[in-house]
């Protein structure tokens, strides 16, 4: 129930968000949440993937912050870490400017409330500080698992202990690694155990690929000193039942706060749930899957920023095919990677012959409704990249896994699904189409799939009972503020 205190009706919350699918879906839930509990609620929001204030409750307002981005931060080719500094730079001064305009205005106004506090995409360093340097108590909203968080924070730490980079040459300070280093071969070393993030082997580290290492490092080090320096507390969409040893170390590593309010999409509103997708979904996939035994389908879908080449696609495809298997996949435009000057709206084209060796097996789609696709029982496991809002929809809904990490958190996700939780397998460090057609049918019909997707049901029954009392003492901080 949503309560009515006239206190809490007082308290205004802002949150703010990076326009990323993954960081706006769980953005825009947590705010619902907060609405739904008696506090108001303003989301600052670019005008670039700005969500649409007609298909949220009653109860939320909206303001753009008006920024001005230049083409590398929205553009399918720019690296992913160029978007987010592109991204941080860009929006400093218009965030900044908004909610000093906000502050005003709730100043001025008796009855505007005031702000409590500002939640912040816990990547966006830049609105993290602003807000601090405004008087607003500032809380990070993680958008990946703890762990991963954890490990990202740790990244300095390991990058001078020599296990970062994984694959470069860079020798560290620390003696008896700087031994391993220089008389272990590059490959073994990816399969040495990181101390201190059991089960993290060094090839399960954040990484991401072909950007300068220390533009990474240096962005990684922003985002953790802020985090440190600037902040109240962490708001994260993880869950005890699969985080809690991670989240007790988090909390004891950054002295602060951590309210671990997920799997957000499960959560009750009292105003019918938020779905708002940055692309059209084709709701044609859910018929056509009614026509599917139940368990009998693969969903495929690497998320919305991920990309892959195309001779990586191509063999994705063809194990697809050889598999024998029905499969929904999602070829959304930007998968996989051209180069400057295509057509962006337009997917990739399939490999030629494909359509005709699986037709009537397979249907590819630009975008699913994801969540409704998950919970259908004709789906019997996702090929993921193991992006963390993909993961907790898999798991909520008790389907296995076939893990292909990309970038960043994803690999850190990957090894707990298929190692920690026991839920899904590796496709293959190589994507080779005989490879993948094998994991395919073992996930799908072998005894490890079946092993795995009784313990999917397993956590999908923890995340059903895990309860709304992070959201209830997040309120009550927020209303200690
Ligand atoms: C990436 C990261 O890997 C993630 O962990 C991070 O916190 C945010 O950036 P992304 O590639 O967007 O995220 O993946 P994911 O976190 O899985 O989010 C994708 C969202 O898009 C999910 O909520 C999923 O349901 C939705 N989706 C995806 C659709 O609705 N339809 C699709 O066809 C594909």
């Amino acid at each position: 129930m949503a309560e009515q205190d006239p206190q809490h009706r007082r308290r205004v919350v802002v949150l703010f968000s990076l326009p990323f699918q993954g960081h706006l879906n769980p953005m825009l839930k947590l705010a619902s949440l907060l609405a739904a509990r008696g506090l108001g609620v303003t989301v600052l929001h670019t005008d670039f993937n700005a969500p649409d204030p007609a298909r949220h409750p009653v109860g939320l307002a909206f303001a753009p912050i008006h920024e001005t981005l230049p083409g590398e931060a929205t553009s399918p080719d720019s690296h992913i870490l160029t978007k987010l500094l592109v991204l941080n730079a860009a929006c400093d001064a218009p965030f900044r400017n908004t909610l000093a305009s906000l502050l005003r205005d709730h100043h001025r106004d008796d009855d505007g409330g005031d702000v409590a506090c500002a939640v912040v995409d816990g990547q966006c360093f830049a609105a993290m500080r602003a807000a601090g340097e405004l008087g607003v108590p500032v809380l990070a909203l993680r958008t990946d698992s703890a762990a991963s968080f954890r490990n990202m924070l740790a990244i300095p730490r390991l990058r001078d202990a020599g296990y970062i980079p994984i694959k470069g040459k860079q020798l560290g300070t620390d003696m008896s690694l700087r031994h391993l280093q220089m008389f272990v071969p590059a490959e073994e070393k990816l399969d040495l155990p990181v101390p201190g993030h059991d089960p993290l082997r060094v090839r399960d580290l954040i990484r991401v690929d072909g950007c300068d290492d220390d533009e990474h490092c240096s962005f990684v080090t922003s985002v953790a000193d802020t985090i440190r320096s600037a902040v109240s507390g962490i708001v994260i969409n993880t869950f005890d039942a699969v985080e809690a040893s991670e989240l007790a170390k988090l909390q004891n590593e950054l002295s602060l706060p951590a309210f671990a309010v997920g799997p957000l999409h499960l959560l009750k509103f009292q105003t019918p749930p938020v779905e708002q997708s940055l692309h059209e979904p084709d709701r044609g996939c859910l018929p056509w899957l009614d026509g599917h035994a139940p368990r009998s389908v693969l969903y495929v879908s690497l998320g919305s920023l991920a990309c892959v080449d195309r001779v990586v696609f191509d063999e994705m495809a063809w194990g697809l095919a050889g598999s024998g298997v029905p499969f929904l996949w999602v070829v959304r435009p930007g998968l996989v990677i051209t180069g400057a000057g295509d057509d962006d709206e337009a997917p990739p084209p399939l490999p030629e012959g494909f359509e005709e060796e699986t037709r009537g097996r397979g249907r590819v789609v630009k975008w699913a409704p994801q969540r409704e696709v998950l919970a259908h029982a004709a789906i019997g496991a996702f090929w993921t990249h193991c992006g963390w809002n993909s993961t907790l929809e898999s798991v909520c809904e008790g389907v296995p896994m076939l893990v292909q990490p990309c970038f960043a958190d994803q690999m850190v996700t990957a090894r707990y699904v298929t190692h920690e939780w026991g839920v899904g397998m590796e496709v293959g460090e190589v994507i080779e189409r005989g490879r993948v057609a094998e994991a395919v049918v073992k996930v799908m019909v072998g005894e490890d799939g079946a092993l795995m997707r009784e313990r999917a049901r397993h956590l999908k029954m923890e995340a059903s009972a895990a309860t709304s009392s992070a959201m209830d003492g997040l309120v009550r901080y927020i209303l200690s503020l």
